[in-house]
């Protein structure tokens, strides 16, 4: 009888120092159930899709500093929830949000339907004390204006939601204090109820605070949330939602967040860097909060899909739900250049040469291999690993370049060019394809992190 394989099992810290890592993934050590994971073709079109638009947005937007605001300021509840009164934003058009993510590229997107503070942005018969945007001062549904606007427009629908919700007491004291820790656990299962059966199929389910108190990690809060069963109710509505780690259950991809570099090796799970297009110091809306810079922001994707991630790259709209011009204009920048790339990104997968940090990457997809050069100084005295198929021929922007191909490995030659771009794409035609890598089986223990 043929043994069953088991995962190999590692900390998050174990596979960051095997590949020379920058990756610091979150809520490892989930609790482990084996139906709840998708197979590598129920993956595949996330994995193709690459690139999603995150859009924070709620009450949070009103103060604009943070979305941690009601929290860290400490700001009585009554004067927070009067909040709701003042969130009507009456010439706001959702489409704004999804013309974007079209024009910068996105294939998904992800919406924060509800943050921490527990205002809902849709009518959720679930929320404790109505603390909704349909039953507050707007009287709308953006969830269902979302998502039939991202529909409308071929992006795959993404909802963020937060099992953990400050006004409960419960919440910082569970123990002590098991009825009010009971009833947020009961809002949560109601409203992810509400969230996946309402709306049409959910793509992707995006939780974040699954902890308790703000101690420990989602995982050793998992005896409250008991996510395996809160997901299972999610896979009855829609047996494909792809999820992701941070209700305390392993889940179907990994997650890096935040605006770190990313270095090292091609991660062999599939995996998502979460980040904000501007500064990062907040993720609801901030006035002035700068724009990261082009060059840098490509580095960064390139980076990514060249380590075999997803970018989900996140904007804060203000009070009214429009998002600040010059955000909006570096989205478009990106845009333009991705539909210029495309080839080189939406579907494909990262490899097969093992990147160099800030000199090079690649990408690949059956017979085209893209390098992604970002230092073509640097990259001149590289000898590319050897390949079993034969390159038939190596151009850049459609022009041929002369190269060498042995069982040292290949070596090439790169235009003289003065150009500025922050990614120089030479293109290696095969003979026959590279077949996807198949995703490898690791389950993450979470210790040590
Ligand atoms: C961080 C922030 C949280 C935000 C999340 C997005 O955890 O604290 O507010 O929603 O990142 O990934």
């Amino acid at each position: 009888m043929a043994e069953k394989v088991l995962p190999r099992e590692m900390t998050g810290a174990e596979l960051a120092s095997m590949l020379k890592s920058s990756i610091n993934f979150k809520s490892l050590g989930g609790l482990r159930c084996e139906e709840l994971k998708l197979t590598d073709d129920q993956m595949q079109w996330w994995r193709d899709a690459k690139i999603g638009m995150f859009v924070h947005w709620g009450l949070y937007s009103i103060l604009g500093r943070g979305e941690w605001v009601r929290h860290n300021e400490q700001i009585p509840w009554d004067e927070y929830k009067a909040l709701a009164n003042e969130f009507n934003p009456k010439d706001f058009d959702i489409h704004e949000w999804t013309d974007l993510a079209k024009e910068f590229g996105a294939k998904y997107m992800v919406m924060v339907t509800r943050h921490h503070d527990g205002f809902a942005l849709w009518d959720s018969p679930g929320s404790y004390e109505h603390f909704t945007s349909y039953e507050t001062a707007s009287g709308r549904d953006f969830v269902k204006e979302y998502t039939d606007a991202a529909r409308e427009a071929g992006l795959r629908v993404g909802l963020y939601y937060s099992p953990m919700d400050w006004r409960f007491p419960g919440y910082f004291h569970p123990e002590e204090l098991p009825e009010s820790a009971n009833a947020m656990k009961a809002q949560c299962y109601a409203q992810v109820e509400e969230l996946v059966s309402k709306y049409g199929p959910i793509d992707i389910l995006w939780y974040d605070g699954a902890w308790l108190a703000h101690k420990g990690s989602d995982t050793t809060s998992a005896w409250l949330w008991e996510p395996v069963k809160l997901n299972k109710m999610v896979r009855k509505y829609n047996p494909l939602t792809i999820m992701n780690p941070r209700s305390g259950w392993e889940g179907n991809f990994y997650c890096d967040e935040g605006s770190h570099e990313i270095e090292g090796g091609i991660i062999p799970v599939p995996w998502e860097k979460n980040m904000c297009v501007c500064s990062g110091t907040s993720w609801g809306w901030m006035p002035n909060d700068p724009v990261s810079d082009f060059d840098w922001l490509i580095h960064m994707l390139v980076d990514v899909i060249c380590r075999d991630g997803n970018l989900l790259l996140n904007v804060g709209p203000d009070r009214n739900g429009h998002i600040p011009e010059p955000v909006k204009a570096r989205m478009r920048e990106i845009g333009v250049w991705l539909k210029e790339n495309h080839e080189a990104v939406y579907g494909t997968r990262g490899g097969p040469f093992e990147p160099v940090d800030k000199v090079f990457g690649s990408t690949y997809r059956e017979k085209e291999v893209y390098l992604h050069i970002m230092d073509p100084e640097k990259f001149a005295g590289v000898t590319l690993e050897p390949l079993t198929q034969k390159i038939l021929s190596c151009s850049y922007k459609g022009e041929a370049l002369s190269f060498t191909q042995d069982a040292s490995g290949i070596r090439l030659q790169l235009p003289e060019t003065d150009t500025k771009e922050p990614d120089m794409i030479v293109k290696l035609t095969l003979d026959a394809p590279i077949a996807f890598k198949k995703s490898a089986d690791i389950y993450f223990t979470g210790k040590g992190e």
